[in-house]
């Protein structure tokens, strides 16, 4: 069966009791142990068709080295590491992620990415990095987070605190939809339940407004759709923003 079959069933058979579950506060327990899997299973679907769009961004990331010529990353919101595979040779990496039931995927990931070298990993969330020095990274990666994150104004304020000068900013999201489209309204019946489906991830941000107001003295953002019909996540931005 395809990841939007699955998907499909997922929302239509789970939606309604989670988000009664929700309201009693039960769901969040469950919702943060599942969600791993769910990422490494059937989202890893949808994940394998942003592959090129991955690759061509992080084609990139070598541009931003340091003078050593060594690449420091620090990536928000890991997850179960499916962006490890895109980093050049050599590069060092800071993981983060508020979710502890990640590790164990995030683990296996590591090992098969023997070409980087794993720093650390933080529990911290984006909008928090204090474990992190001022100025002491060439590059922050987000996919995937933006959507999720407390504050995104917060997060982009930390990003820029950590880069060091003219280091950047590499991103991929799902957005909100134009409001004169199907898929907007779409996302808005879609939201409340997706919301608790996928551990607190948002249909209708739109974080490109947050990216041109935050201090960064450039933005390079690209706003496309994915080729899949009925995803209430299909509208994306993607790029990076140097400090
Ligand atoms: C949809 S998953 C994306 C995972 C991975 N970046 C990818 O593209 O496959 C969102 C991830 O962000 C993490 N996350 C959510 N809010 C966060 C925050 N405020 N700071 C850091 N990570 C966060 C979640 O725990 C989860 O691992």
């Amino acid at each position: 069966m395809g990841y939007s079959a699955v998907l499909r069933i997922w929302l239509v058979l789970l939606a309604i009791p989670a988000k009664l579950l929700d309201c009693l506060g039960l769901w969040k327990p469950l919702a943060i142990r599942f969600f791993p899997y769910m990422m490494a299973t059937f989202v890893a679907d949808f994940c394998t068709c942003l592959h090129p769009y991955k690759k061509k961004l992080f084609s990139r990331l070598p541009d931003f080295a340091g003078p050593s010529g060594q690449l420091k990353v620090l990536e928000l919101g890991c997850g179960t590491g499916t962006n490890f595979q895109f980093y050049p040779r050599g590069a060092s990496i800071i993981c983060t992620d508020v979710n502890p039931h990640f590790q164990k995927f995030l683990k296996k990931s590591k090992a098969e990415n023997d070409h980087l070298h794993f720093e650390r990993d933080l529990a911290t969330p984006g909008e928090n990095l204090s474990g992190v020095s001022d100025a002491s990274v060439d590059v922050v990666v987000s996919t995937q987070v933006l959507c999720s994150a407390t504050s995104v104004e917060a997060l982009l304020k930390e990003v820029l605190r950590v880069l060091r000068p003219h280091g950047a900013f590499f991103f991929m999201d799902h957005v909100c939809a134009d409001h004169s489209t199907w898929t907007y309204i779409c996302q808005k019946i879609y939201e409340p339940f997706w919301k608790c489906l996928f551990a607190g991830c948002n249909l209708c941000r739109e974080p490109w407004k947050d990216l041109e107001k935050a201090q960064f003295s450039e933005v390079k953002l690209q706003h496309m759709w994915l080729p899949y019909t009925w995803l209430p996540v299909r509208p994306h931005i993607v790029g990076y923003a140097i400090k």
